[in-house]
């Protein structure tokens, strides 16, 4: 069986510098899922989104944008304005665990209210021809919810829906809950992907013999603490290219200087790539002692230097 590899979207992470860098260096990735598009109450789209999903910044990948609302009205307004960029399909996020969102009945919060879900699904096929596709959690309160949405589901044509397998009010605690996961397999006539702590090559294999019938699957926080996972599970190897730390350090330095021209003064440049030196520290051999030299990083001279030492440490260890 092939397997279709998917990024989650990660806001604040997986924006379009960090999607084109990824894909020059490492690949393996088949869809980019943007990180959501959200109004706020006003029928407008703020510029940092669009810059995002423009298609001269998308390039040569395929992105799928994502909008996450309780509105017929938004979702409707956000389909027909991704549809001027040549997008087809809108993804919808009932997923979004945190008590801001999900007090105000969207993300996992609007999983339980299968009436609005099916009002707004209503209206989006009967006035637009977007291709929608889901990405929820099962559930805010408890993994059920989801099982009692599915009908409503049921009756329109999704093109998918990717289940994160925790509930909301786990936020990102505990495990993921497989036992859940199946029961939704059973309870559905959509396609499902999987979604959830997808972080090595031998978890994605516990994964593939757990749930067999699963072709689509969804990295979030995996691709970015080893950007090398999608090259492994494509290749059905645990192994690491040769030169795995070379072409590390020159997506870092793309990333760094992709960031550089968006981001001004050289704190908030470093402040950004230690939120994902907290990720990267993840797959190398001392994760707490490289986010304190990121973090004791007073210039970018100094980060640029503790980069060189950290990757050149990690290379004379790791072969
Ligand atoms: C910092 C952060 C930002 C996220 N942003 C989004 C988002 O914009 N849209 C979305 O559907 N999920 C978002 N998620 C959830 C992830 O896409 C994914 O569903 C979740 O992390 C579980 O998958 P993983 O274990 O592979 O990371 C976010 C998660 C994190 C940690």
């Amino acid at each position: 069986m092939t397997h279709t590899l998917l990024s989650s979207p990660l806001q604040g992470f997986t924006d379009f510098r960090f999607r084109n860098t990824f894909h020059k260096y490492f690949g393996g990735i088949d869809t980019f899922y943007a990180p959501y598009i959200r109004l706020n109450g006003k029928l407008e789209i703020k510029s940092n989104y669009e810059i995002d999903i423009l298609p001269k910044n998308n390039k040569s990948l395929t992105v799928i944008p994502q909008i996450m609302t309780n509105s017929a009205d938004e979702f409707i307004f956000v389909a027909k304005y991704i549809q001027q960029f040549g997008y087809n399909e809108l993804n919808w996020n009932l997923g979004c665990p945190y008590p801001m969102v999900t007090n105000k009945g969207m993300g996992s919060g609007l999983i339980c209210d299968s009436t609005k879900i099916d009002h707004i699904l209503d209206r989006v096929h009967s006035e637009t021809n977007i291709i929608v596709s889901m990405k929820m959690r099962m559930g805010y309160e408890n993994n059920e919810e989801i099982l009692y949405t599915f009908p409503i589901l049921d009756k329109y044509p999704l093109k998918n829906i990717a289940i994160h397998a925790r509930i909301g009010k786990q936020l990102y605690e505990g495990g993921v809950d497989l036992e859940g996961f199946q029961r939704c397999l059973e309870n559905t006539a959509h396609k499902i992907y999987y979604n959830g702590d997808i972080t090595s090559f031998s978890r994605f294999q516990e994964m593939k013999e757990l749930f067999p019938s699963i072709d689509h699957w969804m990295i979030g926080r995996g691709l970015i603490s080893d950007p090398f996972l999608p090259f492994m599970i494509k290749n059905e190897s645990a192994e690491y290219p040769e030169d795995r730390f070379e072409l590390f350090s020159k997506f870092h330095d793309t990333l760094l200087s992709e960031f550089e021209q968006k981001l001004s003064g050289e704190k908030h440049l470093i402040m950004k790539m230690l939120q994902y030196w907290e990720y990267f520290a993840t797959s190398f051999s001392d994760p707490q002692f490289i986010i304190r030299k990121i973090r004791k990083s007073k210039s970018l001279r100094a980060y640029d230097d503790n980069v060189k030492n950290i990757l050149e440490y990690e290379k004379a260890n790791v072969y």
